[in-house]
């Protein structure tokens, strides 16, 4: 497929990308950086300029392009990525602002030049944990789809609009729009150097929910994506099967979570932050367990 992908520049898109290429996609980047990467040009555009989005959509990927004369080719997908990617980076009204209206702009632009399939980034923010404020327990466990999201800060209720702007382009124009509710990004280089003080320390993991996705796993997540058509609008959430601490599942229950129901029963190393859905309905089979690169 020929895939506009904003925001590869950043943590996520740099491992993304590759694995994308790897599955025979082409790929132009628009981001506010370059990606240095082979085979991987970068339009330097603004996601919340919404001209430029739809400039983006209907313009030659690189120079190359222009030998085909047969005018710009059009893109099959958008995966959208591009974002303030945490609150305290901006200030909040600007980290809504970006997120929103760049997402907006992205989807606006992408269904109405007849693009059928965008993916977009949403977190495990949205589950109102991670940057909450204080300690919060979540109502039930695991967190999965179903869960009645309700953060309290800027970032997460960002991706909390975004997702009802998604579902809305996909009602009106019956685009497929998934969106990933993607876990704490784990890079190869971050194993050896984070998960140590994970094992030591748990307590690092709670706002997490103790949850990670590897970026190539996350890779895969998204070429699935790209490969299920006909679902309208979805949420996925997107991590790895097992969670990031050296715990067992009950063992992180009965210390972090007493009291809090669960909704069904958990296997031994579930992750608490359910990726039940993506292994179901786009047969997700993560590559890239901790196991594979760390140990307790
Ligand atoms: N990293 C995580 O753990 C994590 C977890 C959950 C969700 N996410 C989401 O995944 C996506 C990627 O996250 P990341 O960690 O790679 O973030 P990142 O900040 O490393 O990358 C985001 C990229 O978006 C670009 N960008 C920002 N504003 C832009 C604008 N106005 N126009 C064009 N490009 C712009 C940045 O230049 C950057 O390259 C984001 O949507 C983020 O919210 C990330």
């Amino acid at each position: 497929m020929r895939l506009l992908f904003t925001g590869g520049s950043g943590k996520a898109g740099r491992h993304v990308i590759p694995y994308l290429l790897d599955q025979g996609h082409e790929v132009v980047n628009v981001d506010l950086t370059p990606l240095d990467h082979p085979g991987v040009d970068t339009i330097i555009a603004d996601i919340t300029d919404s001209g430029q989005m739809f400039n983006v959509l209907t313009s030659h990927g690189n120079l190359g392009d222009l030998e085909h004369g047969t005018g710009p080719a059009p893109f099959d997908a958008v995966v959208h990525f591009a974002a303030i990617p945490r609150i305290l980076i901006a200030p909040d009204n600007e980290t809504f602002r970006v997120n929103t209206i760049g997402t907006y702009n992205v989807i606006e632009a992408a269904v109405k030049l007849g693009i059928q399939k965008v993916i977009i980034a949403s977190s495990e923010t949205t589950y109102g944990i991670c940057f909450a404020e204080g300690p919060r327990a979540p109502k039930s466990l695991p967190l999965d789809e179903d869960y009645d999201i309700d953060p309290m800060d800027s970032y997460g209720l960002s991706k909390v609009a975004n997702e009802a702007t998604a579902r809305a382009f996909a009602l009106r124009t019956g685009a497929d729009i998934y969106a990933l509710r993607i876990g704490n990004v784990i890079e190869p280089h971050e194993y050896q150097e984070l998960f140590p003080a994970f094992f030591d320390n748990p307590d690092r993991r709670l706002r997490n929910a103790f949850c990670y996705i590897d970026a190539r796993d996350l890779g895969q997540i998204v070429d699935l994506c790209l490969k299920k058509d006909g679902l309208g609008f979805q949420v996925f959430n997107a991590g790895n099967d097992d969670n990031s601490v050296a715990l067992t599942t009950p063992e992180l229950l009965a210390r972090y979570y007493p009291g809090v129901p669960l909704t069904r029963d958990l296997g031994e190393r579930e992750a608490l932050f359910s990726n039940k859905k993506i292994r179901d309905v786009l047969g997700f089979r993560e590559q890239h367990p901790w196991q594979n690169y760390v140990a307790p």
